[in-house]
Formats: structure tokens, C-alpha cells, sequence
């Protein structure tokens, strides 16, 4: 046995001789005070309160219109209403989707009755501001009529987490979450904390809005779209070089939902046969727990770009009589949402997908590539 074995026991034989100390309990750390759930929305935000002038937005209107109608029009204010949620959730409504889409027991008490005017306001003032029947906010101005409990967290990416960051869920026969799984379905905030604006101090809001603005514009505004990403093109020795980067985005591109995804294509008007596509997206599978795991993900990290040779040739689908001064198409095109169960009667009411780049030019006109390196 090494002296430094021997010493060591020689320790533990007198720990174990003295008395033994007082074990002190140590209080686990309150949660911040907007956390009443776990993340995956298993169970409805209890705002502690059914008084509607704290769980309708329409009577913090009267007060805050400014912020009011950037919320209104916001995803957060039309996460209940809009066409792309309900054409997903009306066949098959499932009580795990209210727990985000309309999150409040207020809400989900209305819906019960048949009464969905507080469920249309989607995710509202109360789903983030109130809880035990008080506001919650970052921090309380000194002309505030209000009894605001003020938390550090609030507003920061553990908050937007609550929604924004979970696993797959196992559903029962009702659709109610029984369990959540080990499988990411969303990861936007595991994805910023991961990447390079993990350290920015305003989190979320760097590029989401500010305190200011409750627009929080993301997938579905076209600035957000055409800021985040980059795409180029340049003309080799018989093949295009096509090149897209996620050069704004603080988390990987697409984030979010689970259809969401990008489609870079290139193609000739006279050949539509002959395009080349590339997908950017996920894959899933259905896994041994009930849920589903991703087995693919051509997504970009924050910065990160992904580079493509695109055969002029093929493009012409075989073509031997192309003519080479026909102009070649690109476009990059989000999609939100695909239509897996297409049905004639489901008549999308807003666009499932958005064009972000559309370029049309001959091939001479495409700049060339630098020599490599
Ligand atoms: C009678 C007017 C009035 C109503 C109604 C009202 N607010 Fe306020 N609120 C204020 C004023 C004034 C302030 C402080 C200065 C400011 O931010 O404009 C404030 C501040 C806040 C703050 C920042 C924290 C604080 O205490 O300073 C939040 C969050 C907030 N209000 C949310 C709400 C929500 C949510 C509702 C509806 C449930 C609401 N307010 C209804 C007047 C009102
Ligand atoms: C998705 C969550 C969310 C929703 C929904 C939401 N807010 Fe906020 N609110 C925030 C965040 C985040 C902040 C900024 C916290 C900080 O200071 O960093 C904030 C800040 C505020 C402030 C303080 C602004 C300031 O100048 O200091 C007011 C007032 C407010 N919200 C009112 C409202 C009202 C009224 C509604 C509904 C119309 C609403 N909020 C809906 C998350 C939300
Ligand atoms: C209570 C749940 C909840 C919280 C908390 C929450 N969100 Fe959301 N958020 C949603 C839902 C649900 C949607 C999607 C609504 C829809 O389009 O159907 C959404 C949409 C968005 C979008 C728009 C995405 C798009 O497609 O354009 C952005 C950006 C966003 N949230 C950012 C944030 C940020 C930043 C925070 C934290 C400050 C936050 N959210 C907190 C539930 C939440
Ligand atoms: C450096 C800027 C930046 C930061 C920081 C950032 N985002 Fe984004 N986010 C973007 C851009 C740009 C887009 C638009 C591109 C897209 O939709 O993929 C976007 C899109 C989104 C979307 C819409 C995704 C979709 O499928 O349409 C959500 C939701 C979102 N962000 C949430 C968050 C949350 C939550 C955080 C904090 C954890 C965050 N973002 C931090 C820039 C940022
Ligand atoms: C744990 C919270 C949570 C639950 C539960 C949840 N969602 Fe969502 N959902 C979100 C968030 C956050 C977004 C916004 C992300 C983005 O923009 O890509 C979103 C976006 C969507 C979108 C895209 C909407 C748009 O504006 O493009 C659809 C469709 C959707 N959810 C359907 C559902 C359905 C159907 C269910 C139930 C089977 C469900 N969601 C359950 C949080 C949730």
C-alpha cells in the first residue's frame, strides 16, 4: 500500500471515530417566479388569478396600446388563431397543444365552455406576465400601479425555454402528455446556448425585439428571413458553385417547429426535370419510447455555411441541344409547414411556405468562382 493510500485511510478511520456533525438541510433554490411547470408544456400555466384584469389582454389595452398591438400582431398574439397551427391541431385536436398554443388555465377553461375569446388571444400578456395572481416582470417602474414581483430571469433564454426548448412527448389515447421523452422536438434554446451569442446579455432579445417591442419577429417576418441568410452562387469549370449561410440567426436554421425547413433550388426553365434541390431540415423516426428520435439534420449551426457543385449538365436534364444562353433560376424557399395529410376540404388560409431569394441570369452574367485556394 502508497503512503498516500495509508494517509488517506487514516483520514476516514478518524472521521469516522468523531462525532458525527449536524446534517443542515439545504433549501433547494425557489424557482424563478414566472416557472410554474416543467419545460414541454405537459400541464397548463396557472396564472393563479380568474380575474380579467389581469388574464385579458384587452385590459392591459387600455393602459400599454403601444405594446398591445405589436402583441396582436405577433406569432405569440396569433399562436392560437393562426392558419398554420389550426390546420395542424383542428383534425386532431390534442390537449398537450393547448399547453403552449393557448396556454392558461383561463384560457382553457374558457375553451371548455365553449367560450374561446381569451384562447384566441394565443400566448398572451398573463401567459408571461402573471402568476400567483401578480405581475412578473424584469424589473418595476417607479410610476407603476402595480404589485410587480420583480425577477432577474425574466425575459432571459430559461424563460423562453418554457416553450421553446423541448423533447418529444409521449401522448395518451386522449392526447394528453403523460411523459416527455429523451428526443429533442424543439431545441432553439439549447442551440443558442451552444453557439457563439450564448454570452450576449440580452439573450433572446438581442435580435428578437428588445423590452420595447413585443413584435418578437422570427420565421414569419421577411426581414428576419432575408437578414439570416446568405446565399451566393459563382460559375466553375462545368459546375455552378452554390453556397448558403446562416449569417444572422443566434441558433441553427430552420429552429423551431418540427416541419420547418429550407429548399435551395437551381434549375432551368426548359428543364424543370432536371432540378437540383437541396434539403435543410430534419428527419425523424419513431423511436422505442413512444416518441420519435431525429435521424438526420442538414440544418446550419450560427455562422456556419454549406457549400454545393450544381452540374450544369444535369441541370439541362440530358439535353444535348440546351441552349446555353437560356438564364438559370435559383431560389431558397422557407417552408413552415408541409401538408402531410392533404385534403381538398382543409383550404390553408396563409401561405405554408415564403420565397426568401429569387434569381433569375444568364450564365455568363453569374460572376466566377475564385481559383481555390
Ligand atoms: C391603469 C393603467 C394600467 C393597466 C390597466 C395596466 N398597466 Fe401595466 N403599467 C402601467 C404603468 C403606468 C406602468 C409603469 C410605467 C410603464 O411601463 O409604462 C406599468 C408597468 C407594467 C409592467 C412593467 C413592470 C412594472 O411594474 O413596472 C408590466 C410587465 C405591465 N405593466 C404589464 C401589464 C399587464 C400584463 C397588464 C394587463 C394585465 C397591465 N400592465 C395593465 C399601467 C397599467
Ligand atoms: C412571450 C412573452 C411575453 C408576452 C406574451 C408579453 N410580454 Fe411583456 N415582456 C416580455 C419580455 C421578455 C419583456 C422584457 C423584459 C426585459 O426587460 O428584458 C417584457 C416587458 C414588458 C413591459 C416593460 C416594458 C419596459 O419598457 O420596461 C411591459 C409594460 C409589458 N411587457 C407589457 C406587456 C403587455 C401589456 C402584454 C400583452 C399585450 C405583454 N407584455 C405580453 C415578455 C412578454
Ligand atoms: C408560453 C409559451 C411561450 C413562451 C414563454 C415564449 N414563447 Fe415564443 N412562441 C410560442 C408559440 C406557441 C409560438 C408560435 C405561435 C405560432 O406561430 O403558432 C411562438 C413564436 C415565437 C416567435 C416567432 C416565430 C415565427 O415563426 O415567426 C419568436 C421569435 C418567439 N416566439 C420568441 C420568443 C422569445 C424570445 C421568448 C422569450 C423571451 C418566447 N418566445 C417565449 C410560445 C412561447
Ligand atoms: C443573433 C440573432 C438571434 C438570436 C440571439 C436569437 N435568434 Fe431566433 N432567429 C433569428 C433570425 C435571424 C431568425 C429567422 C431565421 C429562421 O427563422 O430560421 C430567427 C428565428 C427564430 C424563430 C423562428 C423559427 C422558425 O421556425 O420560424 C424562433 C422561434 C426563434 N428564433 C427563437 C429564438 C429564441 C428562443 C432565442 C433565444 C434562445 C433566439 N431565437 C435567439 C435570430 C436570432
Ligand atoms: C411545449 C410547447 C408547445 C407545445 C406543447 C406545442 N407547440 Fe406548437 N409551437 C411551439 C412553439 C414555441 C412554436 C414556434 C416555433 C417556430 O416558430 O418554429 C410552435 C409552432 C407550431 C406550428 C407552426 C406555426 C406557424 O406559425 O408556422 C404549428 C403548426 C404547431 N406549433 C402545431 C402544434 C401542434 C399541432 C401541437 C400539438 C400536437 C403543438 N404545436 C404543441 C410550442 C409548442
Amino acid at each position: 500500500m502508497s503512503r498516500g493510500r495509508l494517509a488517506a485511510l487514516a483520514v476516514v478511520v478518524v472521521a469516522a471515530c468523531a462525532p458525527s456533525p449536524r446534517i443542515e438541510a439545504v433549501p433547494a433554490a425557489a424557482p424563478p417566479a414566472w416557472q410554474v411547470r416543467a419545460r414541454g408544456g405537459q400541464v397548463a400555466i396557472e396564472t393563479g388569478t380568474r380575474d380579467l384584469a389581469l388574464n385579458d389582454a384587452a385590459a392591459c389595452r387600455g393602459c400599454h396600446a403601444g405594446i398591445a398591438d405589436e402583441w396582436q400582431h405577433s406569432r405569440h398574439g396569433l399562436a392560437w388563431t393562426n392558419g398554420i397551427f389550426q390546420r395542424e391541431y383542428g383534425p386532431a385536436p390534442k390537449p398537450w397543444c393547448v399547453n403552449c398554443h393557448a396556454p392558461t388555465t383561463a384560457q382553457q377553461e374558457g375553451l371548455a365552455t365553449g367560450d374561446d375569446r381569451l384562447a384566441a388571444q394565443g400566448v398572451a400578456c398573463a401567459t408571461c406576465h402573471v402568476r400567483g395572481g401578480r405581475l412578473v416582470a424584469k424589473g418595476r417602474a417607479a410610476g407603476s400601479p402595480h404589485d410587480t414581483v420583480v425577477d432577474a430571469s425574466f425575459g432571459s433564454p430559461a424563460f423562453c425555454a418554457d416553450c421553446h426548448d423541448f423533447t418529444f412527448p409521449i401522448l395518451d389515447d386522449a392526447g394528453r402528455a403523460v411523459a416527455m421523452t429523451d428526443h429533442p422536438m424543439q431545441a432553439t434554446v439549447t442551440s443558442f446556448n451552444a453557439g457563439p451569442y450564448a454570452r450576449e446579455p440580452a439573450g433572446c432579445l438581442t435580435c428578437h425585439g428588445s423590452r420595447h417591442d413585443h413584435a418578437f419577429p422570427g420565421g414569419h417576418a421577411p426581414d428576419m428571413l432575408a437578414g439570416a441568410f446568405v446565399v451566393s452562387w459563382c460559375r466553375g469549370a462545368d459546375a455552378l458553385q452554390v453556397e448558403l449561410t446562416n449569417a444572422a440567426a443566434g441558433h441553427r436554421i430552420p429552429t423551431g417547429d418540427i416541419h420547418r425547413h429550407l429548399l435551395l433550388r437551381v434549375w432551368r426553365s426548359s428543364a424543370p426535370a432536371g432540378v437540383w434541390e437541396a434539403f435543410f431540415g430534419r428527419r425523424f423516426e419513431e423511436a422505442d419510447d413512444g416518441g420519435k428520435r431525429t435521424v438526420w439534420d442538414s440544418g446550419l449551426d450560427p455562422g456556419a455555411s454549406k457549400r454545393f457543385p450544381v452540374d450544369l449538365a444535369a441541370l439541362a436534364d440530358g439535353d444535348p441541344e440546351a441552349d446555353p444562353a437560356e438564364p438559370l433560376n435559383l431560389e431558397l424557399t422557407y417552408v413552415y409547414i408541409a401538408d402531410e395529410f392533404p385534403r381538398r376540404d382543409r383550404i390553408p388560409s396563409e401561405p405554408g411556405t415564403a420565397s426568401v431569394v429569387r434569381w433569375r441570369e444568364p450564365l455568363a452574367a453569374i460572376p466566377p468562382c475564385a481559383p481555390a485556394r
